[in-house]
């Protein structure tokens, strides 16, 4: 298994850009089901995630070709509508191909994907959409199996005991872009990833109404169309990098990110005491002297995303005075708080709120990652440790970063990929 070996203190400076959005590119792969011509992708991230995603098409019967930052789907027919338990254990974004595959063949089988370290993941939203567009859902021995005799537009609401959900929201929508009459989600996700997959689907022919609100109005049509898209930038990606800089005390520039998506973010790093800069180009952060604490919540887009809560952490791990972080989305996603005290962060779990009294240094130490972002929290934490970091099981963070040790390194980091 690979790990960073990291030396600390580093100071993360320079500039550095933003890849595809993962998020919006996996579900919008899956899409490319809903055509049988050619759909040209640009900026899809070149990670673990994507490469799964893209073998799942390959059995599926869609075939694809990389060229550098772009993804070129195959004109094809669908060849097979089951989604193997190997594929789908892998990564949970694999059931975003139960939507276009109902849609297009009437059927498909996709295995359940379980429950995962960041804490239980149920798909009833999902099922539930698609029982309401006339998808009968059976579940037997660890498979749902769909079938429909044809879609029919319907009012569903999507909202959930955590709010809203985005690939539910996904997986429905793109159902509804080819079934019969108007269906109407309420309480839809308006993550911009959804935002993404909404102009994907309307750049395909799909006729979709109230895109980036919280209802969306799709009146499906018989047929979509290829066409050429290009996947917004990684918010997530971007949030990580710079709170790497905000950590160790450096300054950044993320070529290519956009402000509008990390509004929440940003005015946390704000009040934390970074200095932005934001234009056209991308996101500048600058860091003098230590940070300070803040307190902030989880929540469904525009607030704080959950996929950034481990990071932050890491930077309030080192901040002045007591910060609070809650999770509203996955109240178990915290396994990182027992690696972060090996490097001797104070932290200590109240309920669903991590209460961080922030300390004058961390020391490097071995960590291992339990998903992709404390993986990544891990990493930042170690940059601004001081002494050697071992942090293994990596393949977690090689799941979502694109060349992330690269880019790192480039900033100014000490970091190695190891075998052990
Ligand atoms: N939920 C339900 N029922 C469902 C679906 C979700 O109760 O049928 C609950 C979940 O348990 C959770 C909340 O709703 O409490 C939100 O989950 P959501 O469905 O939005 O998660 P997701 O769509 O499966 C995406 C991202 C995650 C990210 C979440 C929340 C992709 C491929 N994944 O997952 O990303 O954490 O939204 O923003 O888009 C990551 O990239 O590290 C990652 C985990």
């Amino acid at each position: 298994m690979d790990a960073f070996q990291i030396h600390g203190p580093a100071v993360i400076s320079g500039e550095t850009h933003a890849a595809g959005s993962k998020n919006s590119a996996l579900p919008i792969l899956a899409g490319s089901l809903l055509t049988e011509e050619e759909v040209l992708l640009e900026n899809v991230p070149d990670l673990r995630d994507i490469r799964t995603m893209l073998k799942l098409l390959g059995i599926l019967g869609r075939r694809s070709e990389r060229q550098g930052p772009d993804v070129i789907l195959k004109a094809g027919k669908i060849s097979w509508t089951d989604a193997p338990y190997e594929l789908v254990s892998t990564m949970r974004a694999s059931i975003s191909v139960l939507g276009p595959l109902v849609a297009r063949e009437h059927g498909a089988k996709v295995s359940l994907p379980g429950g995962c370290a960041i804490g239980p993941r149920p798909i009833d939203l999902h099922l539930k959409g698609l029982e309401a567009l006339g998808v009968n859902i059976e579940t037997h021995h660890g498979d749902v199996s769909a079938t429909t005799e044809g879609l029919k537009g319907a009012r569903i609401n999507l909202g959930g005991p955590f709010g809203s959900s985005v690939l539910a929201t996904d997986n429905v929508m793109m159902a509804a872009t080819l079934a019969e009459g108007v269906t109407t989600i309420e309480c839809a996700a308006r993550e911009p990833e959804v935002v993404d997959a909404c102009n994907f689907l309307l750049a395909m022919g799909a006729k979709i109404e109230g895109v980036g609100s919280g209802v969306l109005k799709i009146t499906g049509v018989p047929n979509l169309h290829g066409c050429r898209y290009r996947i917004i930038p990684d918010r997530i990606e971007t949030g990580t990098l710079l709170a790497a800089a905000a950590c160790t005390g450096g300054s950044i520039f993320v070529k290519g990110a956009r402000a509008d998506h990390l509004e929440r973010v940003l005015e946390l790093y704000r009040q934390a005491g970074c200095e932005l800069t934001i234009n056209e180009d991308g996101i500048g952060l600058s860091v003098k002297g230590r940070l300070k604490n803040v307190e902030t919540e989880t929540l469904p887009y525009p607030g704080f995303p959950t996929d950034m809560q481990p990071q932050l952490m890491a930077m309030m791990a080192l901040a002045e005075g007591i910060s609070v972080i809650t999770e509203k989305i996955y109240p178990d996603r915290f396994i990182h708080v027992q690696e972060f005290a090996r490097m001797g962060a104070d932290i200590h779990m109240e309920g669903a709120s991590a209460v961080v009294c922030g300390v004058q240094k961390l020391e490097g130490a071995p960590v291992m990652a339990s998903d992709l972002r404390a993986g990544a929290a891990l990493v930042i934490a170690a940059l601004a440790a001081e002494g050697e970091s071992l942090v293994r099981r990596i393949y977690h963070v090689d799941r979502g970063y694109e060349k992330l040790e690269d880019k790192l390194e480039a900033l100014g980091a000490s970091i190695k990929r190891v075998k052990e």
